[in-house]
This record gives structure tokens, sequence and C-alpha cells, in this order.
């Protein structure tokens, strides 16, 4: 199959790209480098899929309409697997616009790519956070999500309501996927795992937002790209009978999906420190700190719609995937 795939650089889209090749599909990367953060880490990544049999890479930015439109036609790929993003909750309060852009402008122009260019099947990530601070755990694809609580998960939230009209309107099967936090090597630093180690390694103090009181359905990174792959590579969504579909948020009349993509056990966020002490061989210190704007205090991803769709078992316990991701930091950053 030949793919496009947005967000190639980033953590998700480099490993995905490198399991697809593995698969002999054929991916046209794309991803605009930009510097939200260090883009030779993105470099970095796309240095292992360079030099693989039927992989290219394009430096584009998805706000780009008529590159993307162009790009799409000249490429006409089977699927198109849309990661690029503007991620993380906490920067969209500082850099709103980043988030608009990208995330809203850029999913448009995605669509309409596909749209005008009659592409078979579109899959695109979407995140847990759409699910804000619902009280009911787990968190499931049938559940109404109608409370972001920050810029980044409304940004999400619209992207699946605009794929829905897609859907509707013309027809193009369209499927999200909700990522619960994905850790594991080539992780974001941005993100708790890379920054934590980070610390602990250099005897700095470790902020703990809501004083540790926090639960994240962690996700080690192959499990994550074995769903993404199952569903990219599996024949496209089909409506649902109206009947059936009803008013349930998971299910359309159009050929529109949501699943979770989670490891389907929280972690208390001091269980995770203290698994990645243990892995470093170095107590961390920690500074207590109250909750942040805009964070979700639990996560937990309800998969049983994607275990029993595509056969998706996450099988990756926080002790394997925390040894895993210690070993690439420590060779990484020396
Ligand atoms: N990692 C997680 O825990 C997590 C959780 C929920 C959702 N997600 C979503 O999964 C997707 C991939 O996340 P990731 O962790 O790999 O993030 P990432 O930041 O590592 O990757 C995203 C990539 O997209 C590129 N990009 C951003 N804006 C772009 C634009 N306008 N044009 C072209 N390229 C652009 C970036 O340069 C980056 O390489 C994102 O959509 C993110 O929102 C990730």
């Amino acid at each position: 199959m030949k793919i496009v795939l947005t967000g190639v650089a980033g953590f998700i889209g480099a490993c995905t790209a490198g399991r697809l090749l593995d698969q002999g599909h054929e991916v046209t990367g794309l991803d605009n480098l930009n510097d939200y953060y260090d883009p030779q880490l993105k470099r970095d990544r796309l240095s292992l899929l360079f030099d693989r049999k039927g992989f290219q890479f394009v430096e584009q930015d998805v706000a780009d309409s008529d590159a993307l439109l162009e790009l799409t036609s000249a490429e006409a790929p089977d699927r198109f697997l849309h990661l690029a993003a503007q991620a993380g909750v906490r920067y969209s309060l500082e850099n709103p616009r980043a988030y608009v852009n990208a995330n809203l402008v850029g999913f448009a122009n995605v669509l309409e790519a596909c749209r005008q260019n009659r592409v078979a099947y579109l899959v695109y990530a979407s995140s847990s956070s759409v699910y804000g601070n619902n009280p009911k755990v787990p968190f499931s694809e049938h559940d109404a999500v109608d409370h972001p609580l920050s810029l980044y998960a409304a940004s999400k939230r619209a992207n699946e309501l605009m794929a829905h009209s897609y859907a509707h309107l013309y027809e193009l099967p369209v499927t999200g996927l909700r990522f619960f936090t994905v850790y594991g090597p080539w992780g974001r630093p941005d993100m708790a795992p890379v920054k934590f180690a980070r610390s602990i390694v250099r005897g700095e103090p470790i902020p703990v937002f809501n004083r540790g009181n926090h639960q994240r359905d962690f996700t080690y990174i192959d499990d994550i790209v074995d769903g993404v792959v199952r569903v990219t590579c599996d024949r496209p969504v089909s409506a649902e009978l109206a009947q059936k579909a009803g008013d349930d948020p998971a299910l359309s009349a159009a050929p529109f999906r949501i699943y979770n993509i989670g490891n389907g056990k929280p972690v208390q966020l001091m269980d995770f420190i203290a698994t990645l002490e243990k892995h470093l061989g170095r107590k961390a210190q920690m500074e207590m700190l109250p909750v942040q704007a805009g964070d979700v205090l639990e996560t937990w991803a309800d998969c049983s719609d994607l275990e029993r769709d595509y056969g998706y078992k996450p099988g990756t316990s926080l002790d394997e995937g925390i040894a895993h991701f210690v070993r690439w930091f420590r060779e990484y950053y020396n």
C-alpha cells in the first residue's frame, strides 16, 4: 500500500513509518520540522528512515493547502495517516495560535486533500485529552466528551467533528485514534519520561504537579504502533446502520469511527517516578506543586472496541517499557 504519513519526524510518526516499511508498504512522510522541541531529535529519527526502501520525505507544512493538495494528487495514496499536530496541553496556554494553524487549519486541509483526491481512507490522531475530567472511568468512546480543558483538547475534539462532517457529506471513510500518554525510545522531550529522566540523572528536582496525585494510562510506543498499523492497513470503515448508530457518540450512519488506543492500566505518577528511579539507579528529588491549568487528573482507556474490531492487545508492562526507554535515553543522550 502507498501511505502518506504526516508528522513523520515526530515520536509516533517515525516509529509508525518504520513498522509500515518493515511490512513492505511505501511511505511518503511529511513534516515541517518545527522547533517546538529540538529539531535535531526529529532529524535523528528521520535518519533511521532515509535509506529504507519505499521511503521518501517531504519537508512541508500541513497548513499550506496548495502544497498538500499537490502532494496528495501526485502520490495518489491508498491511505492518509495524519499524525502531524501541535501537541502538548501546557504549551496551548502559551501559544494558542500554533494549535489553530496546525490542528484546525492543517486538519481542514487534510480533509480537503483526501476529498479532492478521493483517498480511500483517512486515519488521524486524536487524544485522550478530549475526555477532560469526565468522572466515569475507564473512558469510553461511547461517553460524551463536550468539556475540553485546554485548547489542545478542543482542537482534537474539533478534528473529530470535522471528520464526521466529511464522512457524512462526501462518504470519506475516516477513523480517529485517541492516544493515551505514549512513552518509549525516541520519546518527546516535552513529556514527563524524558523530562524526569534528565532531571534525575542531573540530580535536579523534578516538578511534580498536583503533588503526584495524577494517574496516567501510560502506553508503550510499540503497542501504539501496532494498533495504528492494524487500523490503517485494514479495510476502510463503513457506515453503521442509522438505527444502530442512534445517538451513540462513537457510531455513525456515516463511515466514521473513533477508538481509544491506550494500555488500559492507569499508573499513579509516583509509581511511574519510582519505576524510572529503579531503572536509572538513582533517586529523584521532587518539588511538589499544585495542579497546572488545563491538566486532567486521571486518564484510563477502555480499549475493548479496538480489541474487538482489530485484535489490539497492548502487551508491554510499565517495568518492561521503562527498561527499554532508559536504555535508549542513556545511549541517545550519553
Ligand atoms: N505522544 C502522546 O502521548 C500523544 C497523546 C495524545 C495524542 N497525540 C497525538 O499524536 C500525534 C503524534 O504525536 P507525537 O507524540 O508523535 O508528537 P510529535 O510532536 O513528536 O510529532 C508531531 C510531528 O508533527 C510535525 N508537525 C507539527 N505541526 C506541523 C505542521 N503544521 N505541518 C507539518 N508537520 C507538523 C512536528 O514537526 C512533529 O514532528 C499528534 O497528533 C499528537 O497530538 C500524542
